[in-house]
């Protein structure tokens, strides 16, 4: 009996605790299980606008922009293609048309529009691809099912110092520029040092540069502030009429890389309105090589937790940047993050908002501005001369009217004829003597 009842006991205590393992098994399951196919779901509701990838940049590095040479659904040594955005749910992208600094002062003019020509060629050859330049474009590019292309200057060095020049790539479908890359133009400052060019003492954002964000507020082009000093930043926050955005930056308190926002200028962000993408580049996300998801997911909390999620967004920077937190090597692995916020207790409500609705709202409110400014005139604002000399800047002048005679020659006359009178009277002294 004895033996029997502990028998009994035995395997019932044995049942409960395998009945328990069975339970808290499946419980896990579904638990992770859940949460994938609840990532999954959330993110074909709520595809993501991501902020900065640099797709055309390495199209120009690895195949000189010869798209035929390629397939874009599969292509190799690179972070973005179509099958990855789509496995990513990446609705839209927004491509920078990046020229590097060293064009500056040289072609950096025809680089861009080059770099345009690529993106646009991309998003117009591929049907799972479409050029937006509106954010109702934008909103119905998702109902049909396609992966929107937003164009992005990167560097204000790309418009020559002139707002003609931007206002041409307006017209060509760019709908953000970011004021500098790695080096300052002759109107705004950058957080680099590595090009020593064009420096000033407390002269952050210039008369000049105050027109450009003007022109770009009157046109509903948005302001992008990654990359440029934090006194630019400061002063264009306060300039500009409508919300900026940093489209691949981090938080500058969580790592203390000069790429990233330190929280007195996240405040002036949120003031206004605009909206902070982060940089999953490893150097900005833990200040070294290694990262993790944990790390990005720390800025998400500390921004959240200084200016709220309805400012936060997502700017891979794909392609751009080197170093990959694991586990976000590529496009298609951004529902790896929103699974991790999630399980950090972020709400629905704010994970549709960082992926795509507070992106939405800045560019809607840019084109309300820019709706607002209509009844103002294109700027005819030209920056000094003195500010931009250099020896491919023209000024343009009717041609002097010269004769092509043999005498025209005599461009250098006044020197040669000087020379030869010298000589003549040097000649003459010895003939004296
Ligand atoms: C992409 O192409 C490579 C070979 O270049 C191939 O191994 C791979 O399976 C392809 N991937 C997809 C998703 O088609
Ligand atoms: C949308 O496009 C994706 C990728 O091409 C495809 O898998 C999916 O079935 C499409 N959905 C609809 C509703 O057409
Ligand atoms: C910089 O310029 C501003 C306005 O022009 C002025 O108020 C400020 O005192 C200057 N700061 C320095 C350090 O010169
Ligand atoms: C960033 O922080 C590290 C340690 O936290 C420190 O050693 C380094 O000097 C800081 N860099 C800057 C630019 O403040
Ligand atoms: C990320 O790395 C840190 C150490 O740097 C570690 O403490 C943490 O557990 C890692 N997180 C994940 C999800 O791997
Ligand atoms: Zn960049």
């Amino acid at each position: 009996m004895l033996s029997k009842k502990t028998v009994t006991v035995a395997s019932s205590s044995l049942w409960k605790s395998l009945r328990h393992v069975v339970v808290l098994y499946s419980l896990c399951g579904l638990i992770s299980g859940y949460s994938e196919r609840h990532v999954h779901d959330l993110m074909s509701r709520y595809p993501l606008i991501d902020g900065h990838n640099d797709l055309a940049l390495q199209l120009r590095i690895l195949h000189n922009n010869q798209l035929s040479q390629i397939d874009l659904h599969n292509v190799s040594k690179v972070a973005t293609d179509i099958t990855r955005l789509q496995a990513g749910h990446v609705q839209a992208q927004m491509f920078a048309v990046y020229v590097l600094c060293g064009a500056q002062e040289k072609d950096a003019v025809r680089l861009t529009l080059e770099q345009i020509d690529v993106v646009r060629r991309m998003c117009t050859e591929y049907q799972d691809f479409e050029i937006v330049t509106s954010s109702k474009e934008l909103r119905s590019s998702e109902i049909r099912n396609k992966t929107a292309c937003l164009i992005s200057v990167e560097g204000g060095h790309s418009i020559d110092s002139s707002l003609p020049a931007l206002r041409m790539f307006y017209q060509l479908g760019v709908r953000s520029m970011a004021l500098t890359h790695n080096c300052n133009t002759p109107w705004a400052e950058s957080s680099s040092k590595l090009y020593n060019v064009y420096q000033r003492h407390n002269n952050s954002l210039t008369h000049f540069g105050k027109a450009v964000v003007d022109e770009m507020n009157r046109l509903g082009m948005i302001v992008d502030l990654s990359h440029t000093s934090w006194g630019t930043a400061w002063a264009v926050l306060k300039h500009s009429k409508a919300p900026v955005i940093f489209s691949h930056s981090s938080s500058y308190s969580v790592c203390n890389n000069s790429r990233n926002v330190p929280d007195r200028l996240l405040h002036e962000l949120k003031k206004n309105r605009g909206l902070i993408m982060v940089n999953l580049h490893s150097n900005f996300i833990s200040c070294s090589n290694e990262a993790n998801i944990s790390h990005v997911a720390d800025h998400f909390d500390y921004i959240k937790k200084i200016i709220g999620a309805e400012s936060v967004g997502i700017g891979g920077d794909f392609d751009g940047a080197v170093r990959f937190p694991q586990g976000l090597e590529d496009v298609s692995k951004y529902p790896a993050l929103i699974q991790e916020l999630l399980q950090r207790n972020w709400t629905e409500n704010e994970l549709a908002n960082v992926l795509r609705r507070n992106f939405l709202r800045v560019f809607k409110e840019v084109e309300k501005v820019r709706d607002q400014l209509k009844l103002n005139k294109p700027s005819e604002v030209q920056i000094p001369h003195w500010e931009v000399q250099n020896p491919c800047r023209l000024v343009l002048k009717r041609p002097e009217l010269r004769q092509q005679s043999p005498s025209s020659r005599a461009q250098h006359g006044p020197k040669g004829q000087l020379g030869l009178v010298i000589v003549l009277l040097i000649l003459s002294l010895f003939i004296i003597q």
